[in-house]
């Protein structure tokens, strides 16, 4: 078939500044020499994201993952984490990358996160924490996770990586937990090319996390930690903050998508949409269908009849993660340990949203889905 439009349609597009803004920014790097190490633009950015999240310090990183490698190098986590595996590779590879071992437990079948009835079950004398996800920005049961964590003495590091600018019944889902981390990728809602950041409470942490994305460097003669390198460039950190100056902008244009996807899909039998978001702010990252055995197609069927018209959809989160081979043979890994997260990556296809998606572009996704 022949695609309506001229160019794909992608998941996602990355929201960019006009290059003219950025122009005077680059000057300043240039002028001033300083490329990287706790820049201007880095100490700019780490006070400006305090002050639009909500929150009381913020580290940011050269990406999510290596600041999710350094969140549990922060709190000398070690042993097994209780995650779940309907997310992104780079949370359970953190964990390996950290010599721990990830801990599989089922998601719930609504919010598509970790489900609280079954972390109890999980837990082992080796246990030392959760990393839950905030999955597709949505997020988690906070309340109940913080009290299984406080009961057991565990510690909590939710990947934030899809939930910037959320916030939930208690203010900025960031304030949750030991510590969350985002991502500022260029697929993500916030995005400074590469980049990421961990979100903590008190000085302390902030300061540990300082050096161990240093090296472990405190001076020049002191080395405390066997760090890494972790720093955002003055390039990246430039970039953020003039990325924050459209950021409400564009999150609204993603919501207009979001409700309108809605619109046109609410009475397509065999396609749940997840609720929309309750209390709180969203910031409309991801835009997932699940495709139920009442369509007249299957998940993969659709999702190929919108590639052959230039949609590129993607199936988020498939294969599951205890599905690779580094994951699949451990015993949380089981099928019958996870049904619903089986059963969900199997009928989930992200739809395109992104602040660039024309009416027009959305009304004929939607329309190959309605059929
Ligand atoms: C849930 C989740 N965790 C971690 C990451 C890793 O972030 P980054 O790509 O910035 O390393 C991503 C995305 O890339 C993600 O979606």
């Amino acid at each position: 078939m022949i695609s309506p439009f001229k160019d794909p349609v992608y998941v996602t597009r990355p929201f960019l500044p006009p290059l003219e803004e950025f122009i005077p920014y680059l000057q300043q790097i240039w002028n001033s020499k300083q490329l990287t190490n706790n820049g201007p633009f880095h100490q700019q950015l780490e006070q400006a994201l305090c002050d639009y999240l909500g929150v009381k310090h913020v580290a940011l990183f050269t990406n999510g993952t290596v600041a999710l490698i350094t969140a549990l190098q922060t709190l000398r986590i070690a042993g097994e984490v209780i995650t779940t595996p309907y997310s992104f590779v780079a949370t359970a590879h953190s964990l390996l990358w950290n010599g721990i071992k990830p801990v599989f437990v089922d998601i719930d079948p609504v919010t598509l996160n970790l489900d609280p009835d079954r972390i109890e079950a999980a837990i082992t004398p080796q246990t030392t924490a959760i990393m839950p996800v905030h999955c597709y920005g949505r997020p988690c049961d906070v309340d109940r996770i913080e009290k299984i964590a406080d009961n057991y003495g565990l510690k909590v590091i939710y990947d934030a990586a899809h939930a910037f600018g959320v916030k939930c019944h208690n203010g900025s889902v960031l304030n949750n937990g030991d510590l969350s981390v985002l991502s500022f990728h260029a697929t993500k809602v916030f995005n400074t090319f590469e980049g990421g950041a961990i979100v903590c409470h008190d000085a302390k942490a902030k300061q540990r996390i300082d050096h161990l994305k240093n090296f472990g460097f405190v001076d020049d003669v002191t080395v405390v930690a066997p760090g890494i390198n972790g720093k955002m460039s003055e390039f990246n950190a430039a970039l953020g903050l003039l990325q924050l100056k459209g950021i409400d902008a564009a999150i609204q244009k993603r919501q207009a998508v979001d409700t309108r996807y809605r619109k046109a899909l609410s009475a397509v039998k065999g396609v749940r949409c997840l609720p929309p978001p309750g209390e709180g702010v969203s910031n409309y990252a991801y835009f997932p269908i699940l495709v139920q055995p009442d369509y007249p197609l299957s998940r993969d069927a659709l999702y190929q009849k919108m590639l052959d018209q230039g949609i590129i959809a993607r199936r988020y989160f498939y294969p599951l993660i205890s599905d690779f081979p580094m994951y699949r043979g451990m015993p949380s890994a089981a099928h019958a340990n996870l049904p619903v997260a089986k059963q969900v990556a199997e009928q989930v296809i992200c739809l395109p949203i992104h602040p660039a998606l024309s009416n027009e572009q959305v009304d004929s996704v939607a329309g190959i889905i309605v059929g």
